[in-house]
This record gives structure tokens, sequence and C-alpha cells, in this order.
């Protein structure tokens, strides 16, 4: 099993949309995906329902979805560590125990060569348009990921 996790700061807007697109994208038996987020703001919560709504426009559920907070096992389950931002990037490499932990976090839209802003922007106070953007970003870093991780 691959084990591969997406983090964002509150596991509400971002990350669960890039757990459900990724996830949809590649087979079950051999790879596992799930999200989190570094603060513990919205613990247990379904995501944003303009997520939910985005998602489902594309053919996704996420609505089964619950918020959980980044922990130190996160580490050891996981393979693959993609963060939206660089904010996200330095909450998780500040728990990192080791170069073994920092080396499996990366910026998730980094898997793109050819876009230059590295950053998922933050919908949390925006609008739909947003929320799409968020959605298209991450479909076209996940159609990377998936091609990557299946050749
Ligand atoms: P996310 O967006 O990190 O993409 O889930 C946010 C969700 C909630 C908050 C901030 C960002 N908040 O401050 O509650």
């Amino acid at each position: 099993m691959t084990n591969i996790l997406m983090v964002c700061l509150g596991n509400i807007c971002r990350s669960p949309l890039a757990h459900g697109i990724l996830e949809s994208k590649l087979p079950k038996e051999k790879f596992y995906v799930d999200s989190a987020g570094t603060a513990n703001y919205h613990i247990g919560e379904k995501p944003d329902h303009r997520s939910i709504e985005v998602a489902k426009k594309h053919g996704i559920d996420i609505s089964t979805q619950r918020c959980r907070q980044f922990n130190l096992e996160d580490f050891d389950k996981f393979d693959y560590i993609y963060v939206m931002d660089q904010s996200n990037f330095e909450n998780v490499i500040k728990l990192a125990r080791n170069t073994n932990d920092i080396a499996k976090v990366k910026l998730i839209l980094e898997v793109d060569d050819s876009i230059k802003v590295k950053h998922v922007p933050d919908p949390y106070h925006g609008d739909r348009t947003d929320f799409e953007n968020v959605y298209q970003l991450l479909n076209n870093a996940s159609n990377i990921i998936t091609t990557n991780l299946l050749s």
C-alpha cells in the first residue's frame, strides 16, 4: 500500500478536496489517501459546504469526510505528505523528528513544473469562484501525481 496525506490549515476547504480528487483517480487496493489540518479549529466537522458542492459538481462525494488534526504518527504512516501552501509546510516541518520525516513533505503544486505560483490559495474567506479555482489547481496536480505513481 502507498499512503498519501493531504494537509492544509483547517482540513475543511483545500485538503478534503485534494483528498477526494486524488482518491477518485487511484486504485483503492494499492493506494490509501487521507487528509488532515495543522490546526484544531474544526476537528470532527464535515468539509466546508462550498468544498462539498464544488466536489459534487465534478462528480466526487467528500461529504463523509471528517476533519482531523495532523499528528506525529502521520510521519510514520504516510509515504507522501502534500501541503497546500508555505505556511502549512512550515507548520508540518516544525513537527518533523528527522530528515526522513522532512523528505516526505512537499508543496502539492511543486509536482507541476509548468506553473510558477506554488501555493493553493486559501478559499475560506472567498466565494464559489475561489473554490472552483482550488478544484482546478488540485485536479491538475492530482492528474500529475496519478501519472507519476502509476508509471
Ligand atoms: P483550509 O481553509 O485550510 O483550506 O481548510 C481554512 C479553513 C478554516 C480556517 C482557515 C482556513 N479557519 O481559520 O477556521
